[in-house]
């Protein structure tokens, strides 16, 4: 038998378009990019993630000379907050902005290994966490949940 699986998102124009909170943390993301540490990629990433509470853990890409070493922005923010914030386990969104070597805003897309971790996250809360994406050109694509991004994640 055939199946389909239908993916749910939004696209907003621009960053003025989104919902204010949203809007919010993607600007949270851009300033997080700067804390990137990327010379052999050139390429700054950065992720901000919000808390239930409303707090905001910031994360960008750590790249090493031993290039697996490194770590995406992504997995940096959640990580940080799992580390440091154990009192409150909860993450409603993260969004995640991309940065040339000219300093212009980029596109950014969660890698595989970045999802199935984020996968995790969202398994262990047991309610959606919303990703926002900054695309070219401005515009803005928001995932409803982690499970749009990774259908069929691996579960232990
Ligand atoms: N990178 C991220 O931090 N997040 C993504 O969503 C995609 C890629 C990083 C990894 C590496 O440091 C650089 O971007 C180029 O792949």
């Amino acid at each position: 038998m055939e199946k389909q699986i239908v993916i749910n998102y939004q696209e907003y124009n621009s960053l003025d378009e989104l919902p204010e909170a949203m809007g919010l943390l993607v600007r949270e993301a851009v300033e997080a990019a700067a804390s990137a540490y990327a010379p052999y990629s050139g390429f700054h990433v950065g992720a901000a993630l919000r808390l239930a509470d409303g707090s905001v853990v910031r994360g960008s890409n750590q790249e090493n000379a031993a290039y697996p070493s490194g770590l995406c922005a992504e997995r940096t923010a959640l990580f940080a907050a799992s580390a440091q914030r154990a009192d409150c386990r909860d993450y409603e969104a993260l969004a995640i902005v991309g940065c040339n070597e000219r300093g212009e805003l980029c596109e950014a897309s969660p890698c595989g290994a970045c999802r199935q971790v984020m996968a995790e996250f969202e398994g262990r809360q047991g309610h959606a966490m919303r990703v926002v994406c900054y695309l070219d050109g401005g515009r803005v694509r928001v995932f409803g949940s982690v499970a749009d991004l990774l259908p069929f994640s691996f579960q232990f």
